[in-house]
């Protein structure tokens, strides 16, 4: 008797401990930091005793099925971009200038960076850096570009430049690995990403890349559509310009169609993702003489557009501070610069699209559908700092 008990208490053990080792299927290690070390780092730090899961699930339509990042790396990165400890007067991060809530971009056409200084641009909006590379695709450029004027071939250079900026963090890179190596929560982050303790500056920006590109916004109602509208039609995405998407609105359809009539060329058809890209940098008739000329001749990065209802102020000047307004320049506002991409133009004169009201509310409507409001409120790539 005393020994089925002790046979069915064992088991009931045994299954407790089996049970509590998978969550969600993912095996958990009891021991991944150890207690010492995920005590100290929990003073500072929200987060979990092992890492979470970086994947982006890219849209059925993508055709390039999922990515896993490392989840070290990631981990790591995450609390690198949202540490005010890398900037020179200790009261930026990334995320200051790139906020989760607003599609990651700034909500102001100049950003507040270190020491009373402001950027002389506008934040560029995260969510599909790695799309980009996917999208403009290292076969047809040869490099992937960042910023407005593209001077940045990798999120490791671009992050090297903003870490160095006056305007922004003011940080040499060997200030930065005394900032990191003076934080204790980096020790044991660097060991599980690393296997050794901080002491290299290539490591943080290779761990500040591996996050930003895992920041990836692929589930707007949008995608969603366009994944129904491919998955009903035996996976082929032909006739889907002059299609109504059954998932959108007949308001949000009407707007899609003027997209495509008018916008798609440069900022890309979507649902033709890899397939299909548009411009990489144009000149989109903002003003004859340019103050900031851009990559030269008043040309710009042609932004990504997801998310785009949270991301304004928009252009690289911040000049718009809503998406009619930005309407309203391609409406009707479009000026004859020299450069004007032939885009926008209609013979030598600025087209203009003659959108009535309606028109141009539906167009604005269906921007709002690559909004990814997952994306915006997602742990992973949320603050981790409990201070
Ligand atoms: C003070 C504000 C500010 C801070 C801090 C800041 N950024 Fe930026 N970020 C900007 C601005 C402004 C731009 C556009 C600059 C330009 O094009 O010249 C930008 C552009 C970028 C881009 C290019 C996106 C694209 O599509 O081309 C990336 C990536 C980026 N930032 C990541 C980071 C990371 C990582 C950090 C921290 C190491 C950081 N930023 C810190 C303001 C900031
Ligand atoms: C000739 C290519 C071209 C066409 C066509 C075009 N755009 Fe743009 N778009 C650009 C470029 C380049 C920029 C950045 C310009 C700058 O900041 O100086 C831009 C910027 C934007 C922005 C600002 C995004 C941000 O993050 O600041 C929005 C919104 C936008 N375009 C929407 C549209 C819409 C809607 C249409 C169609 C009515 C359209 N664009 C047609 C090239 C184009």
């Amino acid at each position: 008797m005393k020994n089925k008990i002790l046979f069915f208490l064992s088991l009931a053990v045994i299954i407790t401990l089996v049970s509590c080792n998978k969550n969600n299927g993912v095996e958990i290690d009891y021991e991944y930091y150890t207690d010492a070390d995920y005590q100290m780092m929990s003073q500072y730090l929200d987060i979990p005793p092992v890492p979470m899961g970086y994947e982006d699930k890219f849209p059925d339509y993508y055709g390039v099925g999922n990515r896993t990042y490392n989840r070290d790396l990631a981990t790591l990165g995450r609390v690198l971009f949202y540490d005010k400890n890398l900037s020179d007067d200790r009261t930026i991060s990334c995320a200051s200038c790139h906020r989760q809530d607003i599609g990651f971009s700034d909500d102001v056409a100049f950003s507040d960076g270190v020491n009373g200084r402001k950027t002389t641009r506008n934040s560029l909006a995260l969510g599909s850096v790695f799309s980009f590379n996917e999208y403009y695709g290292s076969a047809i450029i040869g490099r992937v570009p960042f910023f407005w004027d593209n001077r940045a071939s990798s999120v490791q250079e671009q992050s090297k430049a903003t870490l160095g900026n006056p305007d922004e963090m003011n940080m040499a890179m060997h200030e930065v690995l005394d900032r990191v190596k003076e934080q204790p929560y980096y020790r044991p982050l660097f060991e599980k990403a690393y296997g050794h303790d901080v002491q290299d500056e290539q490591e943080i920006l290779d761990a500040i890349s591996i996050f930003v590109n895992s920041i990836g916004s692929f589930n707007s109602k949008y995608d969603q559509a366009v994944d129904q509208y491919l998955n009903s039609n035996n996976g082929s995405l032909s006739g889907i310009n002059s299609s109504d998407l059954s998932k959108l609105s007949a308001v949000e359809n009407k707007g899609r169609k003027l997209f495509v009539a008018n916008c798609s060329s440069c900022h890309g058809n979507i649902e033709e993702g890899v397939a299909a890209p548009g411009l990489i940098q144009a000149n989109n008739g903002l003003e004859m003489v340019y103050e900031d000329d851009g990559i030269g001749n008043g040309m710009f990065k042609v932004p990504t557009l997801r998310n785009v209802e949270k991301t304004g102020p928009y252009m690289h000047d911040g000049r718009f501070a809503t998406l009619e307004d930005v309407v309203d320049h391609y409406n009707e506002g479009i000026v004859n610069h020299s450069h004007l991409s032939t885009q926008l133009k209609v013979g030598n004169q600025p087209k203009r699209m003659n959108m009535n009201n309606q028109e141009k509310a539906a167009l604005v409507t269906f921007l709002k559908t690559y909004t990814d409001q997952e994306f915006l409120s997602a742990k992973k790539y949320s603050d981790p700092f409990k201070l």
